[in-house]
């Protein structure tokens, strides 16, 4: 079988994890990621032995790495590069490098949807993205309000949705963000959120605010969907509950909060501790009318790291999205189905 080949531009929180991830796939091979300044992550790229590819103003001479040479040297060997630099570098580095070599690319959440030709959310819309030259993965945010509320519209038909996405305030490594001590509210209303929930399911009204908050762990969302059939919520927890990468947690069992979430993700031996899938609270899942309403916590880190491999498969045009989110979550261990644990 002939193995995709994969590039990776950012070796940052998703790089080095979507690296990880495409070394795991039986179908792919992992070329090499680029390196800008001298740090701890690269040198762990360093040390599992992956090549590194430098890009202009890099600061990793005389540091003792093996340089394979410049990022067009990169494009030149791989068959699709994924793009995790910083916002908005992706819409940059496409004009800059992928447009020239006519590089297949992926882009991350952090860019304007106009970045790529297409949005993508593996369970949503991998069918539209089939054969796509340029396709941007949604934000962690988007990608856990898409995997929740594109099952509730499949089974109910969304009339509205409400939601405000309570978010973490940095990443844990990061040192430079906050608020350290404050609920710092978004000043855009609605926020981005809802609109680039539109860009994978379009037919979906939704409402969103934002907030941020004094916490590294997730991100929180409160939900309320105005369902055209009336929900019910042994319904609601049955659909989550069979839908990937959506996993049911529960209060009774101790997991009521987003610091137990993470905890439990180390415990089950997820890498790093991650947690993949969107946790929705059993408990804090309740129906007025045809109003259903939910809570749930996403791992900002981690969640869109399945849906990049998934985006890889789809720009190649290489199987549908069954067999691909199949082959993803067995070879991350991110069971086929939610998981349901007491
Ligand atoms: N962090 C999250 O929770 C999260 C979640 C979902 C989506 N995203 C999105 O994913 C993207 C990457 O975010 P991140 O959090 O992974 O960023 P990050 O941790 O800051 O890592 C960015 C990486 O890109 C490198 N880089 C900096 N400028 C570059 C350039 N001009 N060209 C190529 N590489 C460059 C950085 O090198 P240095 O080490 O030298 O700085 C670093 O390796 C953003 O669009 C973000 O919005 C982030």
């Amino acid at each position: 079988m002939k193995k995709i080949r994969v590039g990776i531009m950012g070796f940052g929180t998703i790089g080095k994890r979507v690296a990880d991830a495409v070394m795991k796939q039986e179908d792919m091979e992992l070329i090499g990621v680029t390196g800008r300044s001298h740090n701890w992550r690269i040198r762990s790229a360093h040390r599992k032995g992956i090549p590194i590819y430098t890009i202009p103003d890099h600061q990793l001479d005389g540091h003792g790495f093996k340089l394979e040479g410049t990022i067009q040297d990169l494009l030149k060997k791989v068959d699709i590069i994924i793009d995790c630099a910083p916002k908005p570098k992706g819409k940059e580095n496409r004009a800059k490098y992928y447009e020239p070599a006519k590089m297949k690319a992926i882009y991350q959440g952090g860019e304007k949807p106009d970045v790529g030709e297409v949005s993508f959310t593996a369970q949503c819309n991998y069918d539209e993205c089939r054969g796509k030259d340029h396709i941007r993965v949604v934000s962690c945010n988007t990608t856990g309000l898409a995997r929740t509320l594109g099952a509730i519209h499949t089974k109910y038909g969304i009339k509205e949705v409400y939601a405000t996405m309570i978010r973490r305030g940095a990443d844990p490594w990061d040192i430079r963000h906050g608020p350290i001590n404050a609920v710092v509210p978004v000043l855009e209303l609605p926020s981005h959120h809802g609109p680039d929930l539109k860009t994978v399911l379009p037919d979906v009204e939704i409402f969103t605010t934002a907030l941020s908050v004094s916490s590294t762990l997730m991100h929180v969302h409160t939900i309320t969907c105005e369902c055209k059939k009336t929900p019910t919520v042994e319904e609601a927890v049955e659909i989550f509950k069979k839908t990937p990468r959506v996993r049911v947690v529960y209060n009774e069992s101790l997991v009521r909060s987003t610091a137990e979430i993470m905890e439990l993700a180390k415990d089950w031996g997820y890498p790093r501790g991650d947690m993949p899938e969107i946790c929705v609270w059993k408990e804090a899942i309740g129906v007025v009318g045809n109003k259903l309403l939910y809570l749930q916590a996403i791992h900002q880190e981690s969640d869109v790291v399945c849906e990049n491999i998934d985006a890889i498969r789809a720009a190649l045009d290489v199987c549908d999205a069954e067999t691909s989110m199949q082959k993803t979550n067995e070879s991350l261990g991110i069971p086929q189905h939610g998981m349901v644990e007491k």
